[in-house]
């Protein structure tokens, strides 16, 4: 800590760092210096409750000194193993999360050191295997930022990519509580939006399409469960039509939704998974493909047309080995059912309070707040996609203690999965506190 003696980092991060998605030259952002459990630090000794784990990352809490342990042993053995070499860890990373998968342990991986990476190599593989081109995703959607990723992705953090990637479609899917279909009974919600989904693959031509690419929960874009039924209807459409179905867990993956991956959590089986964040606990930055086997041994005649410098990189695969270790030897997955009930309970209770909140949604440990003008007419609190954000109302809480992030009129509530019922308690009564001055 003795660095920050005299330094004024605020005004050095304004000055020398870029700061995602935002207009540049706030130095008025805490300068986060620890971790501890669900807590974060700030220089000048102020703690802020994460409700967020971070960005849907920090599964196991921050400062887990298993994974501390397991990193800088690593760091003292070996960080770089290149990776057309085979690395010890990396082989034990790979089997941990296939034995995870729902293949019946049948299937490989591949590692990048993101989200965004896996999903353009995904597409890339899919692409390969098939011999088609084209990609479907849904509209509010969110696969990441740099330009291939940032094509698949349906909102508006997609334009500044535009024309993008060609061959990628998109279509609606359906969102219950401002439905695109227009019922609110989620039943029809299904049917019609699977209608339209083959409406467009008839259009695009089935056989020309490679891959259908999906969150099986919807995160940034609102935290939007899916109505039962739509992603086994995804299913059979894709049998249907030869097309490979990819889940992006990087944000539901490793305990997020109770279990495993929300393939599990739904019973539903996709040909593909690809994950980034809690796989390490968001301790060191790793992404990767997951494939079931009949797909990739398609690479043992063919070359896999897929390559990273970081790919398998020792550090990321021994906290990797750890986090899962960590999942599994303090049942961090089962824990996870409690911790619904309890934010159920909580965020329930506030909705029940403040008029403006719309909608309460979530599962697991993953929950969006959506923020309305008018229950009745459910006019957003801001237009989604829309010039106002929520920024001024994160920036109160921060100042309450508690970091939370939100997109637009959602607030994505999805907590370190070892958050207590205490913490939870406090969390949303910083929220109440937060949701009064709102109104
Ligand atoms: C569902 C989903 N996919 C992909 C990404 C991109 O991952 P990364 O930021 O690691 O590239 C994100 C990031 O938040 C995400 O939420």
């Amino acid at each position: 800590m003795e660095t920050l003696v005299g330094r004024p980092y605020a005004e050095l991060h304004a000055r020398y760092v870029l700061t995602p998605w935002s207009l540049q030259g706030n130095a008025n952002l805490p300068v986060i210096v620890r971790g501890e459990g669900c807590r974060l630090f700030d220089a000048d000794g102020n703690d802020f409750l994460d409700f967020s784990a971070g960005l849907v990352a920090v599964n196991l809490g921050h400062g887990h000194p298993a994974l501390a342990q397991a990193i800088g042993e690593q760091a003292s053995r070996l960080t770089f193993g290149p990776p057309s070499m085979a690395n010890d860890r990396r082989a034990e990373l790979a089997e941990a999360i296939v034995q995870l998968a729902p293949w019946e342990g049948r299937g490989r991986v591949f590692f990048t050191t993101g989200g965004g990476e896996a999903n353009e190599d995904a597409i890339k593989m899919a692409r390969t295997i098939t011999g088609r081109h084209k990609v479907l995703t849904a509209y509010r959607s969110f696969h990441g930022s740099a330009p291939g990723a940032g094509t698949l992705t349906g909102e508006n953090r997609r334009w500044p990519n535009e024309p993008g990637i060609p061959g990628v479609v998109r279509f609606f899917a359906p969102f219950p509580y401002r439905s695109p279909f227009h019922t609110r009974d989620p039943k029809v919600e299904v049917e019609r939006a699977l209608a339209h989904l083959e409406d467009i693959v008839v259009y695009e031509g089935g056989d020309r399409i490679a891959a259908l690419l999906v969150e099986p929960v919807v995160g940034s874009n609102g935290v939007i469960v899916y109505p039962d039924g739509y992603l086994q209807g995804l299913r059979a459409l894709c049998d249907r039509y030869g097309i490979l179905l990819v889940f992006d867990e990087v944000m539901t993956g490793f305990g997020r939704t109770g279990k495993a991956f929300a393939a599990q959590r739904f019973g539903v089986v996709p040909d593909a998974i690809t994950f980034a964040k809690g796989v390490t606990s968001a301790y060191v930055p790793l992404g990767g493909v997951a494939l079931r086997e009949e797909l990739a041994s398609y690479f043992d005649a063919h070359p896999l047309p897929c390559g990273h410098t970081f790919s398998g990189h020792p550090l990321a695969m021994a906290a990797g080995v750890a986090a899962l270790q960590a999942y599994e030897r303090d049942g961090i997955f089962e824990r996870v059912a409690g911790v619904e009930a309890s934010l159920r309970a909580h965020l329930g209770a506030l909705a029940q309070k403040h008029a403006c909140i719309g909608e309460v949604r979530g599962t697991g440990a993953f929950f969006g707040i959506e923020l309305v003008g008018d229950r009745e007419t459910r006019e957003p609190l801001v237009p989604w996609q829309g010039s106002k954000t929520l920024g001024a109302f994160t920036a109160d809480l921060l100042k309450r203690g508690l970091y939370v992030f939100g997109r637009y009129n959602v607030i994505v509530v999805a907590p370190p999965l070892v958050i207590t019922d205490a913490e939870i308690a406090q969390a949303a009564a910083i929220l109440d506190e937060g949701l009064g001055e709102l109104a």
